[in-house]
């Protein structure tokens, strides 16, 4: 069975998984780049950008698990672009002309669009519909791959909470945000539906991974 998966969901010590006052250019609001300082260090980030170099330490072996086994993701709207971007009808992303993903990705969104297809076999599709619904049209595009929960926040949060995660790696960082969109708000008792593991590493920052019971 395709399993849906969170990889590098990074949070604050007061569990902020992005700032507030989010913009283009300006993603993560007044959190800027601290929540994700731990990763732009590792070798999987240098990869990315096409570079040589980067940690290969333990915090890289997590990075790297982001895309392995992955056919296509889930994102919500405000990770998709800045506030109103639904208003720009030639929006099309946060991430270029060639994005990252490499797969089909579903924007889910109240204003849903017609798909954008991207270099590097991202697509854009975008939905309005239940968590469950959004889940069943992305294993279907997945060619029996897992699905990548990619954020933000909020819709970790509803996903978690309708019970569809059934693996998620959390990264806490030791910083203080104090504002912005928390992940846990609303959930309680996770550690009946998950076995949850820790390890910190070296940079400061401590991975969890929440792995459902039983699947
Ligand atoms: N910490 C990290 O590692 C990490 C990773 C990824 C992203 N982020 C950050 O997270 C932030 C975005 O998170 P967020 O919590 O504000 O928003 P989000 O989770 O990306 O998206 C929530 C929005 O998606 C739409 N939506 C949600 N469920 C829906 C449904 N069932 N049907 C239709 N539309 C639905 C709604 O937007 P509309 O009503 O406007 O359509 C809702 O406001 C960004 O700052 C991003 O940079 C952080």
């Amino acid at each position: 069975m395709s399993r849906l998966r969170v990889h590098n969901f990074a949070i604050s010590l007061d569990g902020f998984g992005t700032g507030e006052g989010q913009a283009p250019g300006r993603p993560f609001g007044h959190a800027g780049e601290r929540l994700h300082e731990w990763m732009f260090a590792t070798h999987y980030w240098y990869a990315m950008g096409g570079g040589e170099g980067g940690g290969t330490g333990a915090d890289d072996a997590f990075a790297t698990m982001h895309g392995q086994g992955i056919g296509a993701e889930i994102m919500g709207a405000g990770k998709f672009g800045p506030p109103g971007w639904q208003d720009d009808p030639g929006y099309r992303g946060a991430w270029g002309p060639n994005p990252p993903f490499h797969s089909p990705v579903f924007v889910l969104t109240h204003r849903p669009r017609p798909s954008i297809e991207m270099r590097g076999g991202t697509t854009f599709h975008f939905l309005d519909a239940s968590p469950a619904d959004a889940l069943k049209q992305a294993r279907d595009a997945a060619g029996g791959l897992d699905v990548r929960l990619g954020g933000g926040p909020t819709i970790i949060r509803d996903f978690v909470a309708e019970g569809l995660v059934d693996h998620m790696h959390v990264v806490q960082v030791p910083i203080l945000l104090g504002r912005g969109v928390r992940l846990w708000d609303g959930l309680e008792s996770l550690e009946e539906a998950y076995d949850i593991e820790a390890v910190s590493t070296p940079s400061g920052v401590t991975h969890l991974t929440f792995t459902a019971k039983g699947r």
